[in-house]
């Protein structure tokens, strides 16, 4: 069965796989900051647990960033890893040549790309030359399964943005995890548009390889009530101990 799958699918897409930069799949789950904020970066990669960091052009905007090189420049050198830069052009030929200055800012800088036409194209252009793409706005299981057909090494589905709209946002997370183990892509999930912890868990759970997670999200992971009830106690009843 697996056999004739196969066979369909080189019938159906040609058989080409040329432009998937991976080879090994991560079995760590990575977790990311999603702002253009060098104060939360810093703060963030402060207590050791930042993989990376994916930026957007609103996230860019918010921050009133206006030297766009040189911000994403300070970003790597914070975070040495993974860092998504966004292009704004939307047609091909902006998009490789916007890609390619990305490209050459920093070894860390991924080059994000909107799920476009011209963007796909572009992706498989850029991949080709060795550039390392991650493929935003993914909201459908065929979207991500293009993108990785076109040779992204990142797919960023937004599960927020599709609960906004009443749809369960990680089954898309599912539905793509699914997709890329059957074929064997080592295209990563990095799940994206994620608002508190059960998204948080929900994707770890669905397999997702990174989540990228705002400021705020990150620190809602410390909260518990019990722990700082049970920490509360352990330090009165050592308190305790000392006076008897
Ligand atoms: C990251 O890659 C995305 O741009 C980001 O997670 C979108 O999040 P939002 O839906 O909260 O804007």
């Amino acid at each position: 069965m697996i056999g004739v799958i196969q066979s369909l699918r080189f019938f159906i897409w040609g058989g080409s796989i040329a432009g998937i930069h991976r080879t090994t799949s991560p079995n760590s789950h990575e977790v990311f900051l999603d702002t253009a904020s060098l104060s939360e970066i810093r703060e963030v990669a402060d207590l050791g647990i930042l993989d990376g960091v994916t930026t957007n052009p609103s996230l860019m905007a918010k921050e009133g960033v206006t030297d766009v090189a040189g911000h994403y420049r300070t970003i790597c050198d914070v975070v040495q890893g993974h860092v998504s830069a966004e292009v704004i052009a939307t047609d091909y030929e902006g998009i490789l040549k916007e890609g390619r200055e990305l490209a050459k800012l920093d070894p860390h800088i991924v080059v994000k790309i909107p799920f476009i036409k011209e963007g796909v194209k572009a992706i498989h252009t850029l991949a080709g030359e060795g550039i390392s793409i991650n493929c935003t706005l993914i909201f459908s299981p065929a979207q991500a399964l293009i993108a990785a057909k076109a040779g992204a090494d990142y797919v960023s589905p937004f599960l927020g943005r599709l609960d906004d709209i009443g749809h369960e946002g990680i089954e898309l997370i599912h539905s793509i995890r699914e997709i890329f183990d059957n074929y064997g892509y080592h295209t990563e999930v990095l799940a994206a548009s994620l608002r508190h912890t059960r998204h948080v868990v929900d994707c770890a759970e669905a397999g997702a390889d990174i989540g990228t997670l705002p400021h705020k999200v990150i620190m809602g992971l410390f909260n518990h009530p019990l722990t700082d009830k049970g920490l509360e106690k352990f330090l009165a009843d050592h308190a305790a101990s000392q006076k008897s």
